[in-house]
Order: structure tokens, then C-alpha cells, then sequence
């Protein structure tokens, strides 16, 4: 057996000050969670308290369970001989998520088998526990209530008391060869869990005296050292939750678990419209640029930047959508930096603005209105160089006004566009939905 590098005099390292109530509080309840196997048949390179589930280990999950339970109790975590500090900053991060004093966690290295570890957590109770249960960390998803449950079997029975689910299986009795020998009655059958709680001086006789007989190796689940003994045990119900993490199709299981109970992010749809005229500049050395794209041989438009009314209305939808105003009063047509400034300088800084304000673009539709360019031919190339800039799908339409209007006459061009944004919080953020905006 390895020595406890905690003692419950000396509480966790790191700790924060604990409030002066937090000494009237002494616990009457410990739970050791026994955390120190090394977890063959998951087949991980660290220990099965050590792997990730949802970017944390298990034993930070089996320590939700705990620190949720209603009353304050002990609490003794028994970690690999070579992982103490790691559990113990486990421990301490854990305790500060709940708000808990960490006066009463105390991280002990573990032993060779499940019993010599629970041995090290019995070496740590505190004077005045006196109902102590032990849990396993591989079973990581267990329902604090669950652990509120036994506490007050205990109490209310005096004796031993295992969560146990019915087996709905089917089970037989199977020889080596493969023939069936008989069916077990499944009616009598339970599926134990832990946290599996006892009276403590209960569990500790039974301990000393499994020792004493010979049958300390033996007896590898606390309920049967305890019955052993010649206590009563009994079963209460227990909680598919409370499964454990055994194989990698446990962990898979757990998983899926999570992922279903986390929250989806709620996609808010917002939607923006933009239109914009530039008429044909006077002189015949002006380039045209539309959609992102020299036009080399046509027309340019007049303008303060390049006149790319394509690029601009979809600029006006993207803000419009975000309720950030408009492309006039967010970049200001007498802003020299934006002179002559193509497409792409307003649309990455849209894109950018729109990002910040918590949104994502969902898609943009544009319609590009005039005799000329003709637009069919470069129609795609115009949708990969925009869809680019904005990472989101954008599809561009061309039509002319049939002679009517000032399109018509071929004095400009106009252009116009619908954005869709989502707002995308991340977990635990709100978006900024400028619903007043
Ligand atoms: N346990 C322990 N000390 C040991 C062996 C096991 O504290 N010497 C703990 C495990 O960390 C686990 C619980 O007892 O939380 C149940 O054991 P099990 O699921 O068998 O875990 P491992 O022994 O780690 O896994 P494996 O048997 O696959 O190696
Ligand atoms: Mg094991």
C-alpha cells in the first residue's frame, strides 16, 4: 500500500481563504471516489480519470456529481501514485466551478487493487464523518442526486445501501465450451453502481475484518466486503447515468451523452438589403470594376473609390442586416484612405465589423442592373472571387431595363443585394441583436 500525501489536516494546496462558516460546517458525510486505476480496457496512454471527455477528464466530471450533492461533504479522491498533483489541480479547479471551500478535498495516492485504494481514502476521514460512500470516477456522468439518495438511505436504514438498476437482459449460465447451462432468473438480478454508502463504523469493521479472514482479496466491491461480514445491504434504485466508463464504446457513449445535453447555439436570422447607382465616368481612361472584377475594354463609373456598385450594395445589405448602419456612415465618401479603394478594401471590412458584432454571413443575392458588361460570361468567376471574400455563398444576377430608365439609356449601372446574417453566439455568450438598432 502507497501513503497518503494529503492528510485531512492538510487541506488542498491552493486553496482559496475558506469563509468562517465553513468551519461550523464540519462534514458528517465523505465520499471517496476512488480515481486510481489505470483503466486497461479503455486502452488509453494516461489512467481512465485522466481522459478527456468534452475537453475534461473524467474525474472532473465524477466531481460534478459530488460537488453537487446538497449537503457539504468530504471529499477524498484516491489518484494513481504518479498523478496526485495532476488530481489535485483537477480537484481544485473543480471546487472553484462550484463556488466550494476546498478545506474539505483531500487528493491520496491510491493502491494496487480497488480495495487497497479505498483502504487510502478510509486512512483520510475526518473525525466527525460518520457515513461514508464510495464511488467510482469511471462512472463519470452520475447524477448528484443519486448521491443525495444513498446519504439518506443510509441514515434512514443504519446499514449498507447500492444503487442497482434491473437487468433486462436475458442471462445465461454458459459453460467454457459454449453450451448453455441454464438461465438465470432475471427477476432477482441487479446491475450495481456506486456511489455504494455505509455506515462508517460499519464499513470500517467489515474492512478489518475481511482483512482478518483472509478475505480482504476477495472481496472486490465494498457491498460484498460489508455483507461478508454478516451486515445487512440493500439495494436502492440507480440511474442509467450512473454507468461506467469501462471500453472505448463507454466513452463513446458518455460522448454522445454530452453532446446531446449541451445547449445549441440558437441561429437568429437577419436580413439586409442594399442598392447602389454609379453612373458612367465622362473620360475613357476610368476602369470599369464590377463585382470584384477589372472589366478590361469597358466603360468605367465615376465614383470616390472604384464605383463598384455591386461590391458597395452588398456592403449596405451586410450592414444592414448587422443594424450597423451604412456603408456612407461607416467608411465616409471623404475618407481619402477609401479613394479610388476597390471592392474588396469595404467587403473584407464588412465582413469584419459584421463578425465582431457576433454574426456570420448565411448568404448574399445580388442583382446587377445595365446594358453593359455583358455579365453572363464572367458570372461565375465574379461568384468565386466575392463568395471568397465574404465565406459565405453569394449568386449573382444581370439583367438590363429594357431600354427604360437611366439603365436603360445606358448612363450607369445600378446594382442590388439581400444579405442573410446568423447571429452565432458562442456557448454562454448573448449576441449582440441590435433589436433596438
Ligand atoms: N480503481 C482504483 N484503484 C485501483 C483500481 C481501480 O482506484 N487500483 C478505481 C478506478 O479508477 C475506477 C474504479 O476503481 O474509478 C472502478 O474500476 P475500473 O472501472 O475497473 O477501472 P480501472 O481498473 O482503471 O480499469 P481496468 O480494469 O479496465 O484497468
Ligand atoms: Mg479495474
Amino acid at each position: 500500500m502507497t501513503v497518503s500525501t494529503d492528510s485531512p489536516a492538510e487541506p488542498l494546496r491552493g486553496a482559496r481563504p475558506e469563509p468562517a462558516s465553513a468551519v461550523a460546517a464540519t462534514p458528517t458525510v465523505a465520499v471517496i471516489v476512488v480515481a486510481a486505476g489505470s483503466g486497461t480496457r479503455l486502452g488509453h496512454a494516461e489512467p481512465k480519470a485522466f481522459v478527456l471527455l468534452h475537453m475534461r477528464p473524467l474525474l472532473d466530471h465524477a466531481l460534478d456529481s459530488i460537488f453537487g450533492m446538497n449537503e457539504p461533504v468530504q471529499i477524498i479522491v484516491v489518484a494513481p501514485v504518479d498523478r496526485v498533483a495532476d488530481a489535485r489541480a483537477i480537484a481544485v479547479r473543480a471546487a472553484a466551478r462550484h463556488e466550494a471551500p476546498t478545506g474539505f478535498v483531500t487528493v491520496v495516492a491510491g493502491g494496487r487493487t480497488r480495495q487497497d485504494s479505498v483502504d487510502q481514502g478510509m486512512n483520510a476521514l475526518l473525525p466527525s464523518v460518520d457515513v461514508v460512500l464510495v464511488h467510482d470516477a469511471a462512472r463519470a456522468l452520475t447524477p448528484a442526486a443519486l448521491c443525495d439518495e444513498v446519504v439518506a438511505a443510509v441514515r434512514a436504514t443504519g446499514h449498507g445501501v447500492i444503487p442497482g438498476q434491473p437487468v433486462v437482459d436475458t442471462i445465461k449460465r454458459v459453460a467454457e465450451s459454449g453450451a448453455i447451462l441454464g438461465t438465470v432468473d432475471r427477476s432477482e438480478l441487479s446491475a450495481v453502481q456506486t456511489p455504494q454508502g455505509f455506515p462508517r463504523a460499519m464499513l470500517e469493521a467489515a474492512r478489518a475484518w475481511a482483512v482478518q479472514n483472509g478475505r480482504f482479496e476477495a472481496l472486490t466491491d465494498d457491498a460484498a466486503l460489508v455483507a461478508d461480514a454478516g451486515n445487512p445491504v440493500s439495494v436502492i434504485g440507480g440511474h442509467p447515468l450512473a454507468f461506467k466508463i469501462t471500453t472505448p464504446e463507454d466513452l463513446e457513449r458518455a460522448d454522445l451523452i454530452l453532446q446531446a445535453a449541451a445547449p445549441q447555439p440558437t441561429l437568429l436570422p437577419r436580413i439586409g438589403t442594399g442598392v447602389d447607382v454609379h453612373a458612367f465616368a465622362a473620360d475613357d481612361t476610368t476602369e470599369l470594376w464590377l463585382a470584384g472584377l477589372y472589366w478590361p475594354g469597358e466603360s468605367g463609373l465615376s465614383g470616390h473609390s472604384d464605383g463598384d456598385v455591386a461590391a458597395h450594395a452588398i456592403c449596405d445589405a451586410l450592414l444592414g442586416a448587422a443594424g450597423l448602419g451604412d456603408i456612407g456612415s461607416v467608411f465616409g465618401t471623404a475618407d481619402p484612405r477609401f479613394s479610388g479603394a476597390h471592392g474588396h478594401v469595404f467587403l473584407e471590412e464588412t465582413v469584419r465589423l459584421v463578425a465582431a458584432a457576433g454574426y456570420r454571413v448565411g448568404n448574399v443575392s445580388v442583382q446587377i442592373i445595365g446594358n453593359r458588361p455583358k455579365f453572363s460570361p464572367r458570372r461565375a468567376e465574379a461568384e468565386t472571387r466575392l463568395s471568397g471574400i465574404l465565406s459565405a455563398p453569394v449568386n449573382i444576377a444581370a439583367t438590363t431595363t429594357d431600354a427604360l430608365g437611366f439603365t436603360g439609356r445606358g448612363e450607369g449601372i445600378a446594382a442590388t443585394a439581400t444579405a442573410l446574417l446568423y447571429a452565432a453566439p458562442e456557448p454562454g455568450q448573448t449576441p449582440d441583436l441590435n433589436w433596438e438598432a
